[in-house]
């Protein structure tokens, strides 16, 4: 018996479908990237603009001419969608036999037990008591072996106007730090390198169970063995402190990088989106890190169109990207979300200003990306080798037996192409940069 998941959404859910695909070999399946040899399909959706919900309709939709094929078939929607939708989902999707909301993990062995003892379909929104207890599983890494991801806490409680991740996500809720490194260990043992910690705000870690701060769970990841590399996203800008800032600069393992979500640059729409600062706020925060951890890299998400933003506001975000020069970002045309406050807001903008907005400031940042890569050339920097590229760049001439076009990535994310017949995955090597292109560099290894 076979199972295949498909993920769409966020780092979160590339963990979550992780925790999923541990559960179902644990039922007896095994993996299969191929969804007509699978006895268990399962969609792990996301729900935050809607673009990414009508894809995972999409998804599921093909999983009814599978099962038209193969009646056994047992299909799952899990994630964000389904939290949203609940047993509103079986409407839209009839050939649905479970809906798996984002906390209800721990049942879903149970579930499949149970249609596969001929149940009738179920839906399962409910919370648990538990979130994350179970150990990774290495089975079941997906992609990168080198680089994981680790979710520290669940839910958010900052409710910003647009945003769904409170409904869908619920309350905010923080593991344990024992599990936490216990999970980073056995990640270690296994040959990974890398950790990203994953939370909706990582700066509020702890806080409404009185454990230790985010600053000192870092402090302790960055004394576990064979870990070389340590990020975590998301930083809210608003709970960023100087004990953080500090824990990046003195940790030699945490990596000098922050991804730090302005969101919008005017302080009108900041305020209507209640993200709790300012643009002023904002600015010094950024001029403390640099103060604090020169060199660092920075990137942030933005919002562009979002409900009453005039041309003047939109201004004052373009003018904060020439302020700030992020190393890249992540741009978003406003998406309405009926569950989040600001579907209701009056003056929506029109589909075609935002996209024309959407693309002004992604033209912009393109300058400041090409500047900052360019600004790598001729620097040698510490790559952690990833794997083997999948496209060639035209500089690649297999000069000795075994040669291969290697990729990797450097401290401050930046992806790197190389050739060399003497790296392996997992290990640092030194780079030295000879071409940057829009999302990549170029160069050749140094050895001692
Ligand atoms: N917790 C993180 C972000 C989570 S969602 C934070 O606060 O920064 C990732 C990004 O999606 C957000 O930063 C935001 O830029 C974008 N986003 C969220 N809701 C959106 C919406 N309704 N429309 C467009 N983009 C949205
Ligand atoms: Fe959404 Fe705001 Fe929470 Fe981020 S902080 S997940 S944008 S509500
Ligand atoms: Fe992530 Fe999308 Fe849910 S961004 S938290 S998968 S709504």
């Amino acid at each position: 018996m076979k199972y295949s998941i498909y993920t769409i959404g966020c780092q979160m859910n590339v963990y979550d479908s992780e925790k999923l695909a541990s559960i179902l070999n644990s039922c007896g399946f095994d993996r299969t990237d191929d969804m007509d040899k699978a006895d268990v399909v399962v969609c792990n959706t996301c729900s935050i603009r809607h673009k990414a919900e009508e894809k995972a309709y999409s998804f599921l939709g093909r999983f009814a001419r599978i099962k038209k094929k193969k009646p056994h078939l047992i299909t799952v929607m899990a994630g964000c969608v389904a939290q949203q939708e609940g047993e509103k989902a079986f409407e839209r999707v009839p050939h649905l036999d479970i809906v798996l909301g984002t906390r209800a993990f721990e049942r879903f062995s149970r579930h499949i037990r149970a249609i596969q003892s001929g149940s009738s379909r179920i839906a399962d929104i409910e919370d648990s008591a538990m979130i994350y207890e179970s150990l990774p599983d290495s089975e079941c890494f997906e992609g990168n072996q080198v680089s994981k991801f680790v979710t520290i806490m669940q839910g958010c409680e900052n409710f910003c106007t647009y945003c769904v991740v409170p409904y869908v996500r619920g309350r905010e809720r923080s593991r344990k730090p024992e599990h936490i490194i216990e999970e980073i260990r056995l990640l270690a043992d296994s040959g990974v390198k890398e950790v990203t910690l994953l939370g909706q705000n990582v700066n509020s870690y702890g806080r409404k169970e009185g454990g230790i701060s985010f600053s000192e769970l870092l402090k302790k990841i960055n004394d576990i063995a064979g870990i070389l590399r340590i990020r975590f996203a998301t930083s809210h800008p608003k709970d960023l402190s100087m004990d953080l800032m500090h824990a990046v600069r003195d940790c030699e393992k945490v990596c000098n990088h922050l991804h730090l979500p302005v969101q919008s640059g005017s302080d009108v729409i900041l305020k209507k989106m209640n993200r709790g600062y300012t643009r002023q706020y904002y600015l010094n925060k950024i001029d403390e890190l640099k103060e604090q951890c020169p060199d660092i890299s920075l990137s942030t998400d933005i919002i562009v169109g979002f409900p009453s933003e005039t041309m003047a506001d939109f201004n004052d975000t373009m003018d904060l990207i020439r302020k700030v020069e992020f190393d890249s970002i992540f741009a978003f045309a406003y998406s309405n979300r009926s569950s989040a406050p600001a579907a209701k807001f009056p003056d929506q903008v029109g589909e075609k200003e935002k996209l024309d907005r959407l693309n002004l400031l992604l033209q912009l940042q393109e300058g400041f990306t090409e500047k900052k890569n360019k600004a790598q050339i001729g620097k040698t920097l510490e790559v952690l080798v990833e794997g083997k590229s999948s496209k060639k760049h035209d500089g690649f001439v297999p000069l000795e037996k075994n040669m291969e076009q290697m990729t990797g990535r450097t401290v401050s994310n930046k992806i790197v192409h190389f050739p060399s017949a003497r790296v392996n995955i997992g290990d640092v090597v030194r780079i030295r940069i000879e071409e940057a292109y829009p999302h990549s560099l170029w160069g050749y290894p140094e050895f001692d």
